[in-house]
């Protein structure tokens, strides 16, 4: 298959500050052309079921810098197998809860303005012909045991925390599965829940898959929290 990138949970407009340019320098410097995105693409901060944070954008300004960064990211990738994730759906799952019919509701794509990305809750691919795989939002946070459980190669993003790649192998299979990080700024406040839950730092990073082998590559980070610019 092509070399693909697989971007993870941006939450869109709480994104780490380096990510375009990280995104952008990763794509050019290991030829990543097929892109996929495993969900939570947008936060939804003030659209969800919890608490809203202080500090945190209005509803409507939510929406527009999310709206401003994925057409942004949809000029750098106009091609993108988007998850939507737990976090993306939040505008369709208020909807449901309201009663409010389907049919009624506007795309992914017309609701950011924006042309040539498929939006799913999994995909499936090709990697080889040997196997296939499943991207998705979310599997078990055991990244070996997804290998060991499922029939096919997987990746999957929503544990932020948990970033790299397990093999799983008997005498019949060879089995790869991804967990992908995130892209966030873990210093905004939509993201004041996660601290308070766990001690664990989310990694920031995105995945890949060169010469149809699996691959994490990690945002090396400064002291500040800044990417170094090393790719
Ligand atoms: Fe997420």
């Amino acid at each position: 298959m092509e070399n693909a990138l697989i971007i993870s949970d941006t939450h869109f407009p709480y994104e780490h500050p380096d990510t375009f340019d990280f995104l952008e320098d990763v794509s050019y410097a290991y030829r990543l052309t097929k892109i996929m995105h495993s969900g939570d693409m947008v936060d939804n901060h003030t659209g969800s079921y919890h608490e809203i944070e202080y500090g945190t954008l209005s509803p409507k300004e939510e929406h527009y810098q999310s709206k401003e960064k994925i057409q942004r990211l949809n000029k750098m990738f106009p091609k993108m197998d988007v998850i939507i994730g737990n976090h993306g759906a939040m505008s369709r799952r208020k909807a449901k809860t309201a009663g409010i019919p389907e049919d009624i509701l506007k795309s992914y794509n017309d609701m950011y303005e924006i042309k040539g990305w498929d939006w799913k809750d999994k995909f499936y691919f090709e990697v080889d012909e040997y196997a296939k795989c499943l991207l998705v939002h979310s599997m078990g946070a055991n990244t070996l045991s997804n290998a060991r459980n499922h029939s096919h190669h997987s990746i999957q993003g929503h544990h932020h925390g948990r970033f790299g790649v397990e093999f799983f192998g008997d005498t019949e299979v060879l089995r790869w599965s991804m967990t992908v990080g995130c892209l966030i700024d873990h210093q905004a406040p939509a993201f004041n829940y996660g601290s308070k839950a766990t001690l664990n730092r989310p990694i920031i990073g995105v995945g890949a898959i060169i010469d149809d082998d699996p691959r994490v590559i990690r945002m090396q980070l400064d002291k500040h929290g800044r990417w170094n610019g090393k790719a």
